[in-house]
């Protein structure tokens, strides 16, 4: 039978963690014929709450789960491993400034990085869910030089999703039909969600932004800041969604894009579309063959400029933040 795949999670007792595991294990992420080997890393106060879920994951007798290790440490977490999932992050507290919430997470991104570099697999991948997602995901690579630095990316699948679902109930058609969305920028509230390229059920979606309000006061804001609607009704931020996405990035990482279709991540930048080379950044994707490759040759009208700089700009400024903190190295 196959070799197990070593898949490490980091924040693993937390919410996105108990949605992301069990669907792991089940084989939704690698598919129906590779065994998983789960890798929990927790903080020493979430280890408990881990065991908890590892217990749970043993009485689902998933077939294809060939083993869980608890971790509290990053080293022995990520030594050997293929798929690295690194949801745990700091959350801003009250009156936390910017500035600290990066130091914060510097300080769990550069050691989770540094450990990669030491005993991660020759073909690991990293997908940085905990925000700031894409700072984080830098912060990560800068410290596993070692590593393709192609092989750090953030999610913002989870907001490509979103932007599916509003396309298809505005345009009345099932959400299979929506193709060619793309996400720009950071996941934050200044990312930008792109329909000029999109295929609406067969028809361009360039029809839909000739409707300038929807496009710009409904369809826009709503992609944008839909993670606060949701902590707005439900109590707590998106969880069962956020697990969704980071199976389906890493599920087309591995297997590939549809033909004709691509999505969206972050991943280090190229220079593409004016994106200084070296942000991670979200672009149009498409995957063959394990590798992520940003679309070219889309034309960037004068809304889509505007937006795409914006959000590019927040991330050379969380960037520079971060270089400063000393938490990019050299
Ligand atoms: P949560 O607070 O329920 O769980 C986080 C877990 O991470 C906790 O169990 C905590 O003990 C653990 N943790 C903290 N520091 C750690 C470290 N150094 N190593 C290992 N584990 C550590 O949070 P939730 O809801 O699961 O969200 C996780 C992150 O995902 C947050 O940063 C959230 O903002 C982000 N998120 C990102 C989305 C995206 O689209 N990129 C969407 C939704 C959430």
């Amino acid at each position: 039978s196959a070799t197990p795949v070593n898949v490490t999670v980091t924040g693993a007792a937390g919410q996105i963690g108990y949605a992301l595991l069990f669907r792991i294990a089940s084989g939704q992420m690698l598919g129906a014929d590779t065994p998983v080997r789960l890798r929990l890393l927790e903080i020493p106060q979430g280890v408990k709450a881990a065991e908890g879920t590892a217990m749970e994951l043993d009485d689902c007798a998933f077939p294809l789960l060939a083993g869980i290790d608890i971790h509290d440490e990053p080293r022995a977490a990520f030594d050997g491993v293929n798929v690295a999932l690194l949801v745990g992050a700091r959350p801003r507290g009250p009156g936390m400034e910017r500035g600290d919430l990066l130091a914060a997470n510097g300080g769990i991104f550069k050691p989770q990085g540094a450990a990669i570099n030491a005993g991660a697999a020759y073909d690991v991948r990293v997908l940085v869910v905990g925000n700031p997602a894409n700072t984080n995901a830098l912060i990560a690579q800068a410290h596993a030089p070692d590593v393709p630095a192609s092989r750090f990316t953030a999610m913002t699948r989870l907001d490509h999703n979103r932007a599916l679902t509003q396309v298809a109930k505005k345009a009345g058609v099932p959400v299979a039909d929506v193709r060619r969305l793309t996400i720009w920028g950071n996941h934050s509230a200044t990312q930008y969600p792109d329909l000029f390229h999109a295929d609406v059920a067969g028809r361009p979606g360039v029809e839909l932004t000739e409707d300038r309000t929807w496009l710009e006061d409904d369809f826009i804001p709503t992609v944008a800041k839909r993670g606060a609607a949701i902590i707005d009704a439900r109590g707590a931020s998106s969880a069962a969604s956020a697990a969704n996405a980071a199976i389906d990035h890493v599920h087309d990482w591995v297997h590939g894009t549809p033909e004709g279709d691509w999505t969206s991540a972050g991943i280090v930048s190229d220079g593409s579309y004016g994106v200084p080379e070296g942000l991670i950044s979200s672009f149009p994707v498409t995957s063959s063959g394990g590798d992520w490759e940003i679309v070219q040759g889309l034309e960037v009208g004068e809304l889509s400029r505007v937006k795409i700089d914006a959000s590019v700009a927040e991330l050379v400024q969380e960037r520079d933040a971060v270089r400063e903190l000393g938490l990019l190295g050299g």
